[in-house]
């Protein structure tokens, strides 16, 4: 939960009078859903959807919440749950999640059973995200190539929980590169996610449950955010030594975000971590290293025999052979093969252009309250 509500406190503009739908989530497990019932008048939202998935390990497990005999018929079987109001219906004097327990238990309209199992692509889950403004959850994470293209080709708004390697699919990177999405405001992060009680291998139990430790999660969304019109500050200047360019291409490598020379226009190299901090109006992104169709637009040659042989002699390792068209270099003598890079270009402008930039009026007010 904590993890959501640290992406999500960033997006409040943009959930006022919105139908938002979790479409991987079963509401008694799913934090996503948890979230937004708990802060429905909060973000103002005009509506929350939820479907559960019908393989879901938890789904019907959950009677004692639902109240006998309610979920008969939907007992282990998928089910959408839709909330267009939260109010003080069991007159506690408070608004909170036992209203929207209640709702569950005592509204007909709330719960309701799917034909199918629930699978986003479906036809009734499909209707579900036409009607929905944005779309938040962590998809299965061994699906989620096709789940954020699914998403794209519906035109969708989405913040979505991932892995970071996500920038470096073939057919997600040139929409990143394309300005389509972007990283949310945390990136790269160990994050750890509760598991099923029967899941043999976990890192930590806490209060009786079981967590995993997974690394390099991060969010990738669509939605316009402050962070994405913020400038990198560049303080280091170019020299040839400390910026060497690559031996089969004529770009120069960046070793760290934070060294990218200020007085460089040509392509440079950079570790993918920039796009946690890339401002569109700032560096153009021009493609990566390890996808083929950038190494025939940028001119890649090939890695070639007489570097593979020092980078041996050298004692270099790793699955690198002559003929593959991936950037390497040669520093103070020594081959190096740089990792997970992505070229871009500086943009030039000045600081008055950079002041006179487009921010959303509803973000910059948002932003004045942080
Ligand atoms: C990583 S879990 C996240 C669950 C939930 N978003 C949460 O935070 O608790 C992925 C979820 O997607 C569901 N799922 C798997 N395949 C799916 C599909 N094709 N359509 C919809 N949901 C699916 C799984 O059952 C699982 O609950």
């Amino acid at each position: 939960m904590v993890d959501i509500e640290n992406e999500l406190k960033h997006y409040k503009v943009h959930f006022q009078n919105k139908v938002v739908f979790c479409n991987c989530d079963d509401p008694y497990e799913s934090n996503f859903f948890k979230y937004f019932a708990a802060n429905f008048n909060h973000l103002g939202l005009k509506k929350l959807i939820a479907t559960c998935y019908d393989p879901s390990p938890i789904a019907g497990k959950q009677l004692d919440i639902f109240g006998e005999g309610i979920l008969e018929e939907a007992e282990k079987k998928a089910y959408k749950i839709e909330i267009t109001e939260v109010t003080d219906v069991n007159n506690d004097g408070a608004i909170n999640l036992s209203d929207v327990e209640y709702l569950i238990k005592n509204d007909k309209n709330v719960l309701s059973k799917l034909v199918g199992n629930g699978d986003y692509k479906s036809k009734e889950c499909e209707k579900l995200l036409e009607e929905s403004d944005i779309v938040v959850t962590n998809p299965p994470f061994s699906q989620l190539n096709d789940y954020i293209l699914f998403l794209y080709k519906h035109k969708k708004k989405f913040i979505v929980m991932c892995n970071h390697n996500i920038v470096h699919y073939t057919e997600i990177f040139p929409l990143i590169k394309d300005n389509e999405m972007w990283l949310g405001y945390n990136s790269n992060k160990t994050v750890r996610f509760a598991m099923p009680d029967y899941y043999e291998k976990w890192d930590e139990i806490i209060d009786g449950v079981k967590y995993g430790k997974v690394p390099s999660i991060g969010w990738i969304t669509n939605l316009d955010i402050q962070k994405r019109h913020e400038e990198l500050i560049l303080y280091k200047s170019f020299n040839e030594e400390e910026y060497p360019k690559y031996d089969n291409l004529d770009a120069i490598d960046v070793e760290k975000v934070s060294d990218i020379p200020c007085d460089y226009y040509g392509i440079m190299g950079v570790p993918d971590t920039l796009l946690d901090q890339y401002n569109p109006k700032q560096f153009e992104i021009l493609g990566a290293d390890g996808i083929p169709k950038y190494a025939n637009e940028l001119k890649i040659g090939r890695i070639g025999e007489d570097w593979m042989k020092r980078y041996r002699e050298n004692g270099g390792t790793g699955h690198y052979t002559a003929n593959m068209r991936s950037i390497v270099l040669t520093k103070n003598g020594v081959p190096k093969k740089p990792y997970s890079r992505i070229f871009i270009r500086r943009k030039q402008h000045t600081p008055v252009e950079y002041l006179q930039q487009e921010i959303p009026v509803s973000m910059a007010a948002e932003d004045g309250k942080r």
